[in-house]
């Protein structure tokens, strides 16, 4: 028996009706594209959280986590309420109950309600997606356990609508369509206004090379406004160009529609949303030829992009990318949506400890608290696992 399915008998005294699991991920490329209409090229983790979870028929939502010291948190299903999310040490149940919330407003019945354990191996304000993954894995329970006719995207765009309107966070959908449609040894290249998705082969070890993750451990808060005040100049700049979306600038009009903005910081916004797009087909194209390193540089540039036009980098990030790439690393960047969290960095499969340890010899000698890093492979999305 799994250690979700045994907390779960012993918390709620009968043995769940089965267990579901959903990733974390990591961009690979394609930042601050996705409340663009834009490209997206993220992959899974081998992190992942787990749901078990039963029907009851009372229309009760138990909710525990075994991570979180609050204790069981028991909401009435009908009385969901965007306006009214859980508080304090419940806060982490607004996600779990948000997309209860988003399916029963899409019209899908799951009104007899459930009790449901959470655990999870996917750090939390880490830039890796441990929100998505805990969304995406309560609403596959849900809808398994109800017999819900949805699609992956279907799910994927729920769990969006419950981080924005039931948690409040503005986010795009790459997250949770990472979590929920990634397949193992791809990318998932992701065009987020048709929600079309394509598997990329993304095979480093094949290539004898490796991808890093280096979490520098400082906590981002996306909902602190700079992430919806990068949205809303991404809107204004835009309704400036007469486009629906800054997906709809092509590469080869960036100059022209930069000279026809009056304002520097739209400039600078569209020109990282814009270049970012075109280093998002680049990549793919190299990833499908099979010239993995030479995405290196394209991750590099990506980086400086984010960190002098989009200004969502931060010092520690800075450093973890400039320390790897000095060390060797064929490129490196910030993944996520900044403001700290994790950087990538590529890198040969034998050159792991050396740049390790740069990357952690740099943090001690800037008086950084050391980094967690970690390698990650791309993996499955979510799955009923029993
Ligand atoms: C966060 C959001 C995503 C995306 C990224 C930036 O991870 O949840 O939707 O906007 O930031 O690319």
């Amino acid at each position: 028996m799994s250690a979700v399915t045994r907390e779960f008998r012993e918390l709620y005294g009968y043995l769940p009706e089965g267990v579901w699991a959903a990733p974390g991920r990591v961009n690979l490329i394609g930042e601050h594209t996705d409340y663009n209409d834009g490209f997206v090229l993220p992959f899974a983790l081998p992190q992942r959280t787990e749901v078990a979870a039963a029907r009851r028929g009372d229309g009760i939502l138990r909710l525990h986590s075994a991570d979180a010291p609050s204790g069981a948190v028991s909401l009435d299903v009908a009385g969901l309420d965007p306006a009214r999310p859980p508080q304090g040490a419940a806060s982490w149940s607004a996600y779990p109950a948000g997309v209860a919330w988003a399916l029963l407003d899409a019209g899908l019945p799951i009104g007899g309600g459930a009790d449901l354990l959470v655990r999870s191996e996917v750090p939390t304000g880490a830039g890796l997606s441990s929100s998505a993954a805990l969304e995406v894995a309560v609403g596959l329970a849900l809808a398994d356990l109800y017999g819900l006719a949805t699609t992956r995207p279907e799910l994927a765009a729920l769990a969006r609508r419950a981080e924005n309107a039931y948690v409040g966070v503005p986010c795009g959908v790459m997250d949770q369509m990472a979590s929920a449609c990634a397949i193992e040894g791809h990318a998932l290249h992701l065009d987020t206004r048709s929600l079309e998705q394509r598997h990329v082969p993304f095979d480093c070890a094949a290539q004898g090379l490796r991808l890093l993750v280096i979490d520098t451990r400082v906590k981002h808060a996306l909902a602190d406004g700079a992430y919806a005040q990068r949205r809303a100049s991404c809107h204004e700049a835009a309704a400036a160009l007469g486009v629906p979306a800054l997906r709809d600038l092509p590469y080869a009009g960036l100059e022209q529609a930069l000279a026809s903005l009056a304002d520097p910081v739209h400039r600078k916004r569209v020109r990282h949303v814009v270049t970012e797009n075109e280093r998002v087909a680049r990549i793919v194209e190299l990833l499908r030829s099979g010239a993995l390193r030479e995405a290196g540089p394209l991750l590099t540039e990506g980086h400086v992009s984010l960190r002098d036009d989009y200004e969502v980098s931060c010092p520690e990030l800075d450093l973890a990318v400039a320390a790897a790439t000095a060390a060797g690393a064929y490129g490196s960047r910030m993944t996520g949506g900044g403001f700290g969290g994790s950087a990538l960095a590529l890198i040969d499969a034998d050159a792991e400890p050396e740049v390790g340890r740069a990357v952690t010899g740099a943090f001690r000698g800037a008086g950084y608290a050391p980094p967690r890093i970690t390698t990650a492979a791309p993996s499955a999305g979510a799955v009923r696992l029993r």
